[in-house]
């Protein structure tokens, strides 16, 4: 529809940004905190470790200053399991749960609401040595920390994510540091969506918990949704786009929102010989589970066409990122989007797609969303007097926020955005280097400098954009 009149946002859309523990708060061994996946995992060369980030653990009150500068209304951030149970299970780390406390408080300080993402890609070390999400046990494991989470913060938070980005943990895992296979293996598929269905299974029984625990919070998923457009208007074409849908995003958010899974993937893994193990009463609690609201991670689209060749694998799992054109045996090839620019790292380019993925989901799930995630890594430079000039993040997130009013006035429930980042922190995979944030973060990926915050340009310009509830675009 081309609008001749736009809605404006809602009073009440949630304007802020997000971050995730392992990325952003360094103190990675500190207060009694656990080690994760991330603080054990080998990162790729030339880029920083883990262990100080942007030391946000010891500068939150600063940071969160700076989001209520910007007039944040809320901040998503996310709780590392092992700074609540450094092992994963049993004894509760109390300097945890005060650390988290003192967060959730400042922010509502500046009545900044917290939304507080449970797990995003930091597995306790101590259960990947239990066989990580292949131990069926692992469904218990999670629902015991949500329970833990929800006794101590949930008379102050009253929305929550589950599990960051499941489809790119269960489809690209090694980049991302997250993937752990049992070595007797000997189907990686098949495992992988294993893992996927515990996963599925210890979200559900999350939301469950939040809704008899918390009546008045709000809990959903928190998937990467990246719609794949047909190559061409042959069927086949559409076919092969429709499976890779499925594969990428539906059945992720079939299951979250319906407790039921994809039909066109079960076939699939059938075909591959890679159907997992379902027993009796999972597909009940999968329906019992109802999320209030889709969270979704927005950054790129994709173009599929129909496979050349049924049987052939070329998605290499080991270099494949959050972004990367994946090819799934024989159910879809991935082609080149000739109309769209990239990003300095090799991300495609495209605020209309966004639009395209509210109004897919909405119609699917007709739930309100919140995108939990979007935004531009670039190389930002620090000037002498202090200023970070960043006119191309300003014109990608305009043109995605255009986008999202755009998607309101086609009739889409939104209830807020929250970019990536709200402040620079370590990619998953691409370092430092590779900045997101609307503060700058004085530290380079192996000198730590002054570590001071500088407000970018986008800082001052989201400023305005939350002031004027998004009139000014
Ligand atoms: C999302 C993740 O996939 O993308 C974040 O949820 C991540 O953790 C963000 O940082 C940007 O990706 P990258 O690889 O550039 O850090």
């Amino acid at each position: 529809m081309k609008h001749q009149k736009l809605l404006p946002f809602p009073e009440s859309f949630l304007w802020g940004a997000s971050t995730s523990a392992y990325q952003v708060e360094g103190a990675s061994r500190e207060d009694g905190k656990g080690l994760s996946c991330q603080d054990v995992k080998k990162v790729p060369e030339g880029t920083s470790e883990l262990d100080i980030c942007a030391d946000e653990y010891h500068r939150f009150k600063e940071d969160i200053a700076l989001y209520a500068e910007m007039r944040f209304k809320t901040y998503r951030f996310s709780i590392a399991w092992t700074r609540i149970l450094p092992e994963g299970t049993g004894t509760v780390n109390q300097k945890g749960i005060d650390h988290y406390n003192d967060v959730i408080d400042e922010c509502l300080k500046y009545h900044i609401e917290p939304l507080v993402t449970m797990y995003h890609f930091d597995m306790p070390h101590a259960l990947n040595q239990r066989g990580s999400w292949s131990n069926r046990d692992s469904i218990e494991w999670f629902a015991d920390y949500a329970k833990t989470l929800f006794e101590n913060f949930g008379d102050r938070v009253k929305y929550w994510l589950t599990i960051n980005e499941q489809n790119m943990m269960t489809l690209v895992g090694p980049v991302i540091g997250t993937s752990v296979l049992p070595s007797d293996c000997t189907n990686e598929k098949k495992e992988l969506y294993q893992q996927n269905h515990h996963m599925l299974l210890a979200q559900a029984k999350a939301m469950i918990l939040c809704h008899e625990m918390l009546p008045g919070a709000k809990i959903g998923p928190a998937p990467n949704i990246s719609p794949v457009y047909a190559d061409s208007c042959r069927a086949q074409d559409v076919l092969a786009a429709q499976n890779a849908n499925a594969i990428r995003n539906w059945l992720y958010l079939d299951a979250a929102v319906y407790g039921k899974y994809n039909a066109l993937v079960l076939s699939y893994l059938k075909e591959q010989n890679a159907m997992f193990e379902i027993q009796p009463d999972d597909m009940n609690i999968l329906k019992q589970a109802k999320p209030d609201f889709i969270g979704f991670n927005y950054y790129d689209t994709s173009v599929c066409k129909w496979p050349a060749n049924t049987q052939e694998d070329h998605t290499d799992r080991k270099k494949a990122d959050q972004q990367s054109r994946m090819q799934v045996d024989g159910a879809f090839a991935s082609c080149v989007n000739p109309y769209l620019k990239k990003t300095d790292f090799g991300w495609n380019i495209d605020p209309e797609g966004l639009r395209v993925a509210l109004r897919e989901i909405y119609s699917r799930y007709h739930l309100p969303m919140i995108i939990t995630e979007n935004g531009l890594g670039a190389y930002d430079v620090l000037e002498e007097d202090g200023t970070v000039h960043d006119p191309y993040r300003i014109e990608y997130l305009k043109k995605h926020i255009q986008q999202i009013q755009l998607a309101i006035t086609d009739g889409c429930e939104m209830l807020g955005y929250c970019p990536w980042s709200a402040i620079d922190l370590i990619s998953t995979h691409e370092g430092i280097k590779k900045r997101y944030g609307f503060i700058y973060v004085d530290r380079e990926e192996f000198d730590l400098k002054t570590m001071k915050r500088y407000r970018k340009d986008s800082f001052y310009w989201y400023q305005n954009v939350i002031r004027s509830n998004g009139d000014i675009l």
